[in-house]
Order: C-alpha cells, then structure tokens, then sequence
C-alpha cells in the first residue's frame, strides 16, 4: 500500500466534497489501487489545520461541520496561515488547488502553484486562474522540476474531455474545436426560450443553484474565456485569457436575438470558438434545431472537436456540480499517484 499526501488547498463546496469522496471511497481506492490517500493539511481564506502528521477520519468528519473560513479553529489549526507556508513545511506528494477562480496575476492561488511545485509536489487544480493565466510557465515549470500539473476539472468538470484531448487524441492534431462549457449560461438561455425575461432567467438560475449569487463572470463570457484558453493551450498553442477575444457577452439584449432565432427555427447558444492559427472567440452562435448541439440542455456542456486529419467527433456530459467535480479531482489524484516520483510517465 502506497501512501500518498494531499494538501487541500480551499475547503468549499468543493474540496468539502473531495473529502467526502476521499473518506466514502477509501476501501476501494486501497483495494483497487493500493493506494492510501492521506489529507496532511486543508488551508481556506483564513488559516491552516495541520495533521499530526495527517489529518485523522474523525478531525475530517468534524472539519466538514465547521463554517466558512473556521478551519483553522479546529485542534492543529493555526489562523492567519498562509497555504504556500503550509506547503512549504509539510511537503505533501500533491497540492489540490480549489480556491475561487480569480483572474488576477497577484491571486494567492497561482503563488500555491508555484510553490508546491518548487517543493516536488504535482498540482491538481479546478481553480482555472493559474493556468488561464500562466499555462506555458505553469507547464514549463512542472516539467522541469518533475512534476505534473492535472487540470480535468477546469473544463467540463464532470466529463473527462481534457484526458480524451491529452491521451486519446495523443499524436492528432486538432483543427477546431466548438463548446458549449459553460452551464449557467446554457440554463438561461434556455429559460428565455421559454418565455421568461433576462431578469427573471438569471433570478431563477441563483434560486435553483445554477448560477452563483456573482454571476457575473458567467455572463460576461470570462468563465468562457479562462476554459477557452486553456483548451487552445492544451490543443493548438499557449495562450492567454486576455488573448481570448469575447464577441458577445449576455444581457437584456438577448431577449430579441433569440425571439428572432425562434422565428427561423434556429437556437441561440454561448460557445467557445476555437481555430488553429485563429485567436479563440466567446460568442453567441445559432444553430438549427436539428443540430444535436443545439439541444444541449440546461446545465450539460457539449463539444464537438474536427481533427486535421478530418474525423469530428463529440462529447457530451456534465459541465459542473461539487459532486462530479470531486470526483474527476480523484481521477486526478488517482493519476498523479501513480507518477514514479522525480520522473514522468
Ligand atoms: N463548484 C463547481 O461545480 C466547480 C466546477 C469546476 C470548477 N470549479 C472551480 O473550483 C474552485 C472552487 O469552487 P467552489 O465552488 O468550491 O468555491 P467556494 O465554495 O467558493 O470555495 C472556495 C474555497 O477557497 C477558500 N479560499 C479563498 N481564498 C483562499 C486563499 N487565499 N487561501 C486558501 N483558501 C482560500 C475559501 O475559504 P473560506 O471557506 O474561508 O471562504 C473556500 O473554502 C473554483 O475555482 C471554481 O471555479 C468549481
């Protein structure tokens, strides 16, 4: 049985469920893959608990009790620490990166990279920030310190579209890929087909979970944006949020574009554009009705993806959730555990 040590670096909706999955699954993960995962320190926004050294079962199923920004409360917490300073004394094998997803150079998430990395540990991240902002450095780096960087949960979080662009499309070029990858958006879009006003849409969306109270990063096309730039980077070349060029963003004047599209039988959907050699594009498109992605509902993501060797192809599944994204973090994890450590596979 192999041990390997997690640092959790955010615990919100999402790396409280990373711990929930950890501590669900353990028996399988240990039987399947002989793996032992161990969780050595969990920082939020304001301190660090630290294991002694990992974190017990029981002090996890009290911390997932505790409030927003309370980690450090518990016993071996220590508020106003820093994730870096934790990962600096603990020297865990892997840093999970779940903070918000701040597109800002000086965000602390993208220091949490740098320094798990310079102290031997892979990254698996959902926050896109770091590598919407910084793919090539990121990579670069990873790859000269012998580490990985695992990022499935960015895009399509519940659906494996990045390991089916980096394993299954390994050696193939991609012309052009077109996604539907943000679900927020696609969920309003739909209840203004429906007949319900901007305003109403969006009001509907927080109140069933589908859009966050500050949604505002989903309609200006910058969620878009930061899974665009990760996929060009991934798929064609590095590239920058900022080099990402947003057409349209959605606001009240949706209204009339798609009570046209109805008219012409078409369906309106937000979608990242990507072309080799083409800056990547967030905008409305249109499509018939016919088109399989056009009836991509409510919260599902789509993208269909033309090689230059002329096959097309798509992928369908969920975009988001804390659950799905959980798990895809421990296929991750899975992953990165079984990285011989000081080399790559
Ligand atoms: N939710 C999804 O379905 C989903 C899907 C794919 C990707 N993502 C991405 O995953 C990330 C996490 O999402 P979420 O929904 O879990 O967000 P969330 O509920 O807002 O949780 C964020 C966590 O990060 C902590 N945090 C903030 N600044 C920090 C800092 N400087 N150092 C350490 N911790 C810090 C917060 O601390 P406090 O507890 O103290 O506030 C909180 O625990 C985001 O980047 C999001 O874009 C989310």
């Amino acid at each position: 049985m192999r041990e390997v040590k997690i640092g959790l670096v955010g615990f919100g909706n999402v790396g409280r469920e990373l711990v929930r999955q950890l501590l669900a699954r353990e028996y399988i993960i240990a039987e399947r893959f002989s793996i032992r995962f161990s969780i050595v320190f969990i920082a939020d926004s304001k301190g660090v608990l630290y294991g002694t050294p990992t974190i017990r079962k029981d002090l996890l199923e009290k911390a997932l009790d505790v409030p927003r920004g309370a980690i450090s409360s518990l016993k071996g917490g220590i508020r106003g620490e820093l994730a870096c300073s934790a990962v600096e004394k603990v020297g865990p094998d892997v840093v999970v990166e779940v903070t918000p997803s701040v597109y800002d150079l000086n965000a602390p998430a993208l220091e949490n990279v740098d320094v798990a990395l310079e102290n031997g540990a892979d990254v698996v991240l959902a926050n896109k920030a770091p590598l919407a902002l910084r793919y090539e450095y990121f990579m670069k780096k990873a790859v000269s310190l012998g580490c990985r960087i695992f990022f499935k949960a960015c895009i399509m979080a519940g659906t494996p579209l990045v390991d089916f662009i980096m394993y299954g499309l390994r050696g193939r070029e991609i012309g052009s890929l077109v996604g539907i990858l943000n679900g927020t958006t696609n969920y309003v879009l739909g209840l203004i087909e429906e007949g319900l006003s901007f305003r109403e849409a969006v009001k509907r969306a927080v109140v069933e979970g589908y859009a966050e109270p500050n949604y505002t990063t989903d309609l200006e096309g910058i969620d878009l944006a930061a899974k665009a730039s990760i996929l060009y980077s991934l798929s064609m070349k590095p590239i920058s949020i900022n080099n990402v060029i947003i057409e349209n963003k959605i606001d009240g004047s949706i209204e009339e574009i798609i009570k046209d599209a109805k008219l012409k039988r078409l369906k309106v959907k937000y979608v990242a554009v990507l072309f080799r050699n083409e800056a990547p594009r967030v905008k409305l498109i249109t499509l018939s009705e016919e088109n399989v992605m056009a009836q991509v509902k409510g919260v599902q993501n789509c993208v269909k993806i033309r090689t230059l060797d002329e096959s097309e192809m798509l992928l369908m599944g969920p975009g988001a959730g804390r659950r799905v994204t959980a798990l895809t973090l421990l296929s991750d994890l899975l992953l990165s555990a079984h990285k011989v450590r000081g080399g790559r596979d």
